[in-house]
Formats: C-alpha cells, structure tokens, sequence
C-alpha cells in the first residue's frame, strides 16, 4: 500500500491553518478563563504539531500531557479495540483537561479514550480536533471544539501520517494515488 505511487494535493494551506488555530485558541482560552491549570493532552502521534502551535496561543497556566492508543480494527466489524500504549505521567482528577486530536475519523479512539478520563474524574473535559471527518463517524461523539471538517479524503501533514510518512508537512494536503488504481 504505502508502495503505491502518489501526489500530495494541498487542501488547506499553512497559513489557514494558524489563523483556525488561533481562533480555536482564543474560544479555548475564553471557555477555561480563571482555571488554575489547564491540562492539554496530546494524542500521540498525530497531535504533536496541532498542540505545539495551540498551546502556545492559549493564554492559560497549562500543563501537557500525553497519551498514545492505537485502535485495532477490523474492516468487516464495526466494534473496534481500542489499546492504550502510553498512559499520561500525571493526575487528572479534579482538574480542567483538554483533549487534542489530530482527526476524527470514525470516532472510536475519541470515544474510548475519552470514557477512560471520564472515569478519573476531571473537573472538565473536553476536546479540541484539528479535523473531522464526519460522514465516517459510528461512535457517538464530537469534539467541543473543531478546526476544519473536511470530506472522507485520506489526508497527510501538519503531524499527520500515511505509512508514517509526510508528517513534516507545514498544511495538510490529500493524497492522490497516481497509478490508477482506486
Ligand atoms: P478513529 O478512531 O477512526 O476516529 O481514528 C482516528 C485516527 O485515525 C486519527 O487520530 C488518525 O491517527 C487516523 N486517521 C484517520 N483518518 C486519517 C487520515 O485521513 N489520514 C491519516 N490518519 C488518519
Ligand atoms: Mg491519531
């Protein structure tokens, strides 16, 4: 798969997307005024960009976090397994948490991860996605805040992988296979 030949086509441009992020910062910093810290949780490793640039517009006592879960999926059965590979090295009870997603695709990952710090009962939660895919959603979720919904395109960049590759992206673009195949 990650053999096939293909172009990258720009979708949304660098300097959309500070401008979306700083917006989304300023809705974020607005919503948590007075806390007294703001965990931001990335998820990782798609989400190293997104909250590099927003954390650093949000104007708040902050605090990150990480957290990596990889979902194993099975294309003919909708429930999906989600797996924790990397918990968070801090506390998040009693204490204000932003989640921040790179895409939400079918919502799976969101969902249970977001089931699983619901359980450890944070004084708010909620969730930032740079991306949203919503015509793929099955779980019942959707973020607080979302920077762009784009159509069911594969897309790469701005920490955002095919195959691991094309992270270092500065915009996202979507990836177009060039040897005819679908
Ligand atoms: P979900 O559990 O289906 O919502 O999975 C979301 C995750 O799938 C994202 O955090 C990405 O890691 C990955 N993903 C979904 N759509 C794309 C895409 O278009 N390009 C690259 N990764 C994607
Ligand atoms: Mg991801």
């Amino acid at each position: 798969m990650a053999e096939r030949p293909y172009v990258i086509d720009q979708m949304i441009s660098a300097k959309a997307i500070a401008a979306r992020v700083e917006g989304l910062a300023r809705e974020i910093t607005a919503h948590f005024r007075g806390t007294d810290k703001l965990v931001v949780v990335g998820l990782l490793r798609g989400s190293f960009v997104f909250i590099a640039d927003l954390v650093r517009e949000i104007d708040l006592p902050v605090e990150v976090d990480f957290l990596e879960a990889s979902s194993y999926g099975d294309a003919l059965h909708s429930s999906r397994e989600v797996r924790i590979l990397k918990d968070l090295r801090g506390e998040i009870a009693s204490r204000d948490v932003l989640i921040v997603e790179d895409i939400i695709d079918t919502g799976f990952t969101l969902h249970h991860v977001k089931r699983m710090f619901e359980a450890r009962e944070p004084k708010r939660l909620e969730v930032c996605a740079l991306l949203d895919k919503p015509s793929r959603r099955e779980a019942d979720i959707r973020a607080t805040w979302t920077g762009f919904e784009i159509p069911d395109e594969f897309v790469v960049g701005y920490g955002i992988d095919f195959a691991q590759r094309n992270r270092n992206l500065p915009y996202i673009g979507k990836v177009r296979f060039t040897d005819g195949a679908a």
